[in-house]
């Protein structure tokens, strides 16, 4: 049988030994809602009898992301969406990573039957309900338990979550995530890549779901992004929580291990009813990155800012 491609389309199959029609939806319809860079979706999809195989596409954004850091990170969201729906439709799913032509595959194959727990099917009923959302937090409330149940999350061979806290620590943060806001909103080149993945209606990245105040506006700065000052946007930073996520080593299938565990870190946040967003924009500055491995005393190095809370007014 010949392979079926299911990037936005349904794949066909229906002897035992393959996806049904109804399956393939169920699976490109949660790989589709992962999280991307600029929502560029940089994965193709594949199934074939009961494998289904996620690969890594070259989408280039030479200004944004010249090495594909952020690429694999967002292929990492995408197969924890795919392994989600697999095991939401009761079947086992093993992954095995490649790679070809330098760029990472992930193959996961579900021959076998078993009942997903309870964390898979909590987080997999999230998957088409995560969003960005980029209005102010306030993260101040999350009790103990839900910051532990995020970090545990995020927690995966080689990958670390540790909270930003306190005033000084902050700050110091703040500082960098300022300098790398002004970096690239004066940066006319990026800002020509970033508009042209902006868009008003339907695909790409919506601009009217930019943040326009604190950390949200400083994590993806446009030509127009009104920058705080690093006193007002600590203060901001304190009312939310941020969580800082690294690797080590940090390898290609490490980053997307990586992303993994921000789309797992993500679902269990949206299952418990809060906000979250994403940053990745300040760490493509390395010294942004060794400010913040430093600063922070992190073991690995850092792939990703995430920030969660429950969303103000609501
Ligand atoms: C690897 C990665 C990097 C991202 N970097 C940023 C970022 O720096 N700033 C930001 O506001 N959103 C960032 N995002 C969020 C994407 O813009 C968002 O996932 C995409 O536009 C799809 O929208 P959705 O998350 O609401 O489905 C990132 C997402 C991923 C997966």
């Amino acid at each position: 049988m010949p392979m079926s491609t299911v990037t936005g389309e349904t794949g066909s199959g229906c002897g035992a030994g393959e996806w049904s029609a109804a399956e393939s939806v169920v699976i490109s319809r949660a790989v589709r809602n992962a999280p991307s860079v600029h929502n560029t979706r940089p994965w193709s999809l594949a199934l074939h009898g009961r494998t289904a195989e996620l690969r890594e596409r070259p989408t280039v954004l030479v200004q944004h992301d010249p090495d594909g850091r952020d690429r694999r990170l967002s292929c990492g969201a995408a197969l924890v969406n795919l392994v989600l729906a697999i095991r939401g439709l009761g079947r086992t799913a093993e992954v095995a990573f490649g790679s070809s032509a330098g760029l990472v595959t992930a193959t996961v194959t579900a021959t076998g039957r078993a009942e997903p727990s309870e964390v898979e099917r909590r987080r997999s009923g999230a998957v088409l309900d995560r969003r960005s959302c980029r209005q102010a937090f306030d993260g101040t409330g999350l009790p103990a338990r839900t910051r532990d149940a995020l970090l545990e999350a995020v927690e995966a061979p080689g990958v670390t979550g540790r909270w930003i806290s306190g005033a000084e620590e902050t700050l110091g943060v703040a500082r960098l995530l300022t300098y790398a806001a002004r970096a690239f909103r004066d940066n006319a080149e990026y800002q020509r890549e970033l508009s042209s993945w902006t868009t008003t209606t339907g695909e790409g990245l919506r601009r009217e779901g930019f943040g326009e105040q604190g950390l949200a506006a400083v994590g993806l700065a446009t030509g127009r992004t009104r920058l705080p000052d690093e006193f007002a946007l600590a203060a901001r930073m304190q009312r939310e929580a941020v969580l800082v996520v690294g690797v080590q080593p940090e390898g290609p299938v490490d980053q997307v291990r990586a992303g993994a565990a921000v789309e797992q870190a993500w679902l269990e946040a949206t299952s418990r009813g809060l906000a979250a967003s994403v940053i990745t924009q300040p760490l493509h500055l390395t010294e942004v990155r060794s400010g913040l491995a430093a600063g922070l005393g992190l073991v690995g190095a850092p792939q990703a800012l995430m920030r969660f809370g429950a969303q103000v007014g609501r």
